[in-house]
This record gives C-alpha cells, sequence and structure tokens, in this order.
C-alpha cells in the first residue's frame, strides 16, 4: 500500500498512476456533485458538532465564508472543521513533535538563521499555491477534482509551496513554513484529505559560491544534499539513502530523498533548486537558492510506528496521552482492534465519475468511521458501460460499530451516490 502522499508533482507521481487507473476527468462538472451538502437526514448523536467559526494566525473565519452553496466550491463541512484544528502546533502531538525536531536541526546547525511560520493561513489564491510556483495552467492538480475550491480563484492550499513566493518577496532568504494542506483524495490507511507539510528555502549570494570552484546551481544543490542527508540522519539516525532525480515545476534540477527503512525504500521529501524565474519575480536577480517540501504524516508514522493516518486525528486519550513533549519516535502501542465491517456497492458510472467525489460522499457520511474505500471490480459491457464494484471498511479505532449504525451509513451513501454523483446503482 502506498504512504501517504508526500508530493504532488513529480514526473511519474502516484497520483497520475492512479487517475489513470480511475479514467480521470480533467475537471468536474459540478452539476454532477452538489457541494457541501449536509445530510438530508437528523445528525446522530456520534457526530462531531460542525464548528462556525475558526481563527487561524488572529484571522477569524466564518464557515459561511468558505463552504458555500455555490458551483464554484467544493469544500465539504468535514474539511470546514478541521481549519483551525493545526496538529503542528501542539508540542505533544506526533506531528507537533517532528516539527520541533525539525526545527530544532535548522536551529542548531544553522545558528537560528532560518525565520518559522507556522501560523500562515491555509486559504491562498490559486495565483499564490499555483501560478507563483510555475505550476501549468493545465496542471491536474489544478483541477475541482483534487484541489478544494473555496471560489474559482480561492482555495484551501494544496501544500505549503503556496507561501514560498510571497515569503521570497518580503525578503526572508532562510525559512520553514509548517501548516495544514488539503487535497482531495481517495482513502485508506495512508490518505486523509488534510495533511500536514513543512516546506524549507534557503537563499545564497554570489559570494556564498564564489570561489567554491562550483557553479551557483551545483553549489546550492550539493548544499541542499548535505543539509538534507543531516535532517534524515537527525530523524532516522545512521540510515541507507540515496537520491532520486525527478520534476517540479518549481525547481531544476528536482531531486527526490529516500531512505531504507524496514526494508523498503521510502521516499521523503521532494526538493530542488529553484527556478529562476521564481527569484527573479521575487526581485532576486543575482541569487540561487535551494527549496524543499516534506510531509510530515508520513515521516510520524515511521518515526512512531502508527498504523492509520485518522489516528492522528483522534481525541481519544489512549492515543494522545502515549506522545510527550520533546519524545521522537516513542512507538505507539495499538490500542484492542475492533472489527472492520465491509460493505460492497457495484454501479454504472458516468463521464463524471471521480473517486474523489465518491470518497467525499462516504467521509460526509461516515466521517472518520471510514477506513477504505477500494475499488475491487471493474468492467465495461458491450454497451460500453462500465461498471466499478467499490468495497467500503467502516472501522471505528475507538469502539464497536452496531449493525444498525453501519446499514445506516450505507444506506445514505446509497442513496447520496445515486443522488449526487447520479451514477446507477446495480
Ligand atoms: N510542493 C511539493 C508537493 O507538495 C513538495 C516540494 C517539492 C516542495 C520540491 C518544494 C520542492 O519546495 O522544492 O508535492
Amino acid at each position: 500500500m502506498a504512504m501517504a502522499v508526500t508530493t504532488l508533482f513529480p514526473k511519474i507521481s502516484p497520483l497520475v498512476h492512479k487517475t489513470c487507473f480511475r479514467n480521470f476527468i480533467a475537471s468536474v462538472s459540478f452539476a454532477t456533485f452538489a457541494p457541501a451538502v449536509s445530510a438530508d437526514k437528523p445528525r446522530h448523536k456520534w457526530r462531531q458538532p460542525v464548528v462556525s467559526l475558526v481563527e487561524i494566525g488572529g484571522v477569524k473565519i466564518d464557515k459561511n465564508d468558505v463552504v458555500r452553496d455555490d458551483p464554484t466550491n467544493n469544500v465539504p463541512d468535514t474539511i470546514f472543521s478541521k481549519l483551525g484544528m493545526q496538529l503542528h502546533r501542539r508540542d505533544k502531538h506526533p506531528i507537533g513533535i517532528l516539527k520541533n525536531a525539525i526545527y530544532s536541526y535548522f536551529d542548531n546547525n544553522y545558528q537560528n538563521k532560518f525565520d518559522k511560520f507556522d501560523d500562515l493561513c491555509p486559504i491562498v489564491s490559486v495565483k499564490q499555491n499555483f501560478d507563483d510556483v510555475l505550476v501549468p495552467a493545465d496542471h491536474v492538480s489544478r483541477s475541482y477534482n483534487d484541489t478544494y475550491y473555496i471560489d474559482s480563484q480561492t482555495i484551501l492550499r494544496c501544500h505549503t509551496s503556496a507561501h514560498q513566493a510571497e515569503l521570497l518577496r518580503k525578503g526572508h532568504t532562510h525559512f520553514l513554513v509548517t501548516g495544514d494542506v488539503y487535497r482531495r483524495d481517495s482513502i485508506d490507511a495512508t490518505h486523509y484529505p488534510v495533511f500536514h507539510q513543512m516546506e524549507g528555502v534557503r537563499v545564497f549570494e554570489p559570494n556564498d559560491w564564489e570561489g567554491s570552484g562550483m557553479d551557483s546551481t551545483s553549489y546550492a544543490a550539493a548544499d541542499l544534499k548535505k543539509c538534507l542527508e543531516g535532517l534524515a540522519c537527525h530523524l532516522f539516525g545512521a540510515v541507507e539513502m540515496r537520491w532520486v532525480d525527478t520534476y517540479f515545476p518549481f525547481t531544476n534540477p528536482s531531486f527526490e530523498l529516500e531512505i531504507y527503512f524496514q526494508e523498503k525504500w521510502l521516499e521523503v521529501l521532494g526538493c530542488g533548486v529553484t527556478e529562476q524565474e521564481i527569484l527573479k519575480r521575487s526581485g532576486k536577480v543575482n541569487n540561487v537558492a535551494w527549496a524543499f517540501g516534506l510531509g510530515l504524516e508520513r515521516l510520524a508514522m515511521v518515526l512512531f510506528e502508527i498504523p492509520d493516518i485518522r489516528l492522528f486525528w483522534s481525541a481519544d486519550e489512549r492515543f494522545t496521552s502515549q506522545f510527550s513533549s520533546g519524545q521522537l519516535g516513542v512507538k505507539f502501542k495499538s490500542f484492542s482492534k475492533y472489527p472492520p465491517c465491509y460493505k460492497d456497492m457495484s454501479f454504472w458510472i458516468n463521464d463524471s465519475f471521480t473517486e474523489n467525489n465518491l470518497c467525499e460522499v462516504v467521509r460526509g457520511i461516515a466521517g472518520d468511521l471510514v477506513e477504505e474505500v477500494q475499488l475491487i471490480d471493474n468492467f465495461t459491457n458491450k454497451k460500453g458501460m462500465t461498471s466499478h464494484c467499490y468495497r467500503i471498511a467502516y472501522r471505528s479505532m475507538e469502539r464497536s460499530l452496531t449493525d444498525d449504525e453501519i446499514n445506516d451509513f450505507q444506506w445514505r451513501v446509497r442513496e447520496q451516490v445515486e443522488t449526487k454523483l447520479k451514477v446507477v446503482l446495480r
């Protein structure tokens, strides 16, 4: 099973494989997927209350400004309620502990030179998230199927790279940005529509590379690799590592760092030498820079041996009490596993069907009680109609689910895939 998505843009992205498999349609028509509609049935008492106001970086954000019944909006209530959570700012949470460990590495090795930002608002413009970092106009990550849009020009950032250009423009030359990022995606143990990333950027001046005998790009690339190898060592100890050439729109050359961990090569981050165009637009003409982006959940799942990404959001004391500030890599002890319950559902898809839309429907109904949505059968008949069969695994990590509860979920899922996705149940 693939680990939590760290990077969006590698040339051979796991996303690309998945989307091909899913018969991806570049931009989904909202006529077929009504946004953010709360269940028409009365809310059940196990549902978490939906907050209506969050505060981020001193700014109050009203739910009605983020979740709107408008064809350019695809943010559901469940996603809005994650906006102010900021797991990365909790010192006793694995995500916060990991962030602090990375901050210490930079503080210790660069004499506190890196400015740190971890309270930047996740609501950004399309320009900040995509244009400013040179993401092509037709890139799949811009689609409504992959990104949460508040309106046609405003989104929930899908990576912390969204802040690179503005911070460069403001004159920062060494910085780390940590934040929650949002992506519409499939459902399994390593994917969740909200996760956390850290971005790092370092800018060099001519006198940094002059005299090194290297050209500016090679100098920055060498410094980048040294810095990140040191970071991996700081987090994982003496592990085997390798660099893999890749592609990102914002860097050239671009690399991924993989480490050999528990008998597997694991991609831990994406990075590269910043495209000159980004520096130029930020008013930096005689400089070179490097940048990296890493996914905190992916690293934390490995370091703390946390088996399911939903656990990060659990308020259950059996989870939260296992971690303490400054304690990186304490191994998580699973509490009793409750049995999963599987429900299958088959339907004829239409041209605008996507798995991400299905997953949003299922999560809108079952929330974190859905563990996995898996395509288990896919065929096209002689008339050219395509049928998909999905298996939905429902499981709570905190208690046993009752038959009634699961049947009620499944009944509502069936009803909503028909009304919202306009598929024909078989
Ligand atoms: N933004 C990328 C992603 O989410 C990760 C990344 C790759 C960030 C390379 C960078 C970078 O700053 O240089 O997939």
